[in-house]
Formats: C-alpha cells, sequence, structure tokens
C-alpha cells in the first residue's frame, strides 16, 4: 500500500521467486528496482529497508556507497557509474495497492 512507503522511503519485499525488490517514493510517484547492485550483483542495504543515503536523496549501495538516481536507477557516482538498477514496473491502483505489473 502506498501509505506503507511515505516520500523519501524505501521498503523491500520478496517477489514470487524468493528474489528481494524495493520500492521507494519520490515526489509522489513510486519507483522500484531489484535488490541487486550492478557492481558485484549484491544486495544493495545493510540495514533493513535503508536503501536511500542519508539525505533521502539517491539510492545508496551499502558495500561501496554507489549513488543512483532515484526515478532512472542509473549509477551517477561509484564503481559502477554509468550502468543502471533493474527496474520493476509497479503501478499504483485507485485502492491505494501498489501492484507489480
Ligand atoms: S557492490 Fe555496490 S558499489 Fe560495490
Amino acid at each position: 500500500m502506498t501509505e506503507d512507503i511515505p516520500e523519501r522511503e524505501a521498503r523491500s519485499f520478496d517477489n514470487a521467486e524468493g528474489a528481494t525488490f524495493f520500492i521507494t517514493q519520490r515526489d509522489g510517484a513510486f519507483f522500484a528496482y531489484q535488490n541487486l547492485c550492478p557492481h558485484l550483483q549484491t544486495e544493495l542495504e545493510f540495514l533493513e529497508n535503508q536503501f536511500l543515503d542519508q539525505d533521502g536523496e539517491y539510492i545508496e549501495c551499502s558495500t561501496h556507497g554507489a549513488l543512483f538516481n532515484v526515478e532512472t536507477g542509473e549509477c551517477i557516482a561509484g564503481p559502477c557509474l554509468g550502468e543502471s538498477l533493474q527496474p520493476i514496473k509497479v503501478t499504483v491502483h485507485s485502492d491505494g495497492g501498489i501492484y507489480l505489473d
């Protein structure tokens, strides 16, 4: 549900295959990505649901500090510069539910 993911926060989820992904909200829109850093294919967060940097401005990999644009998933700083997180398509329904497409 949208209220479970406040603006500039993120929450992780498991899909049916057991892979983890996360959803974050920015300016009222929701963005979802697989929880895999393109640098070493490791999970991004060290603490539960901590996918954003201190200012909540960028998605941050906790391993080597790569930063990713929230809206596009593109790495804008760090060892995987120019690579991108794998986006997941989600749709917000009128009941406030967020559904994988
Ligand atoms: S594993 Fe993410 S920046 Fe190195």
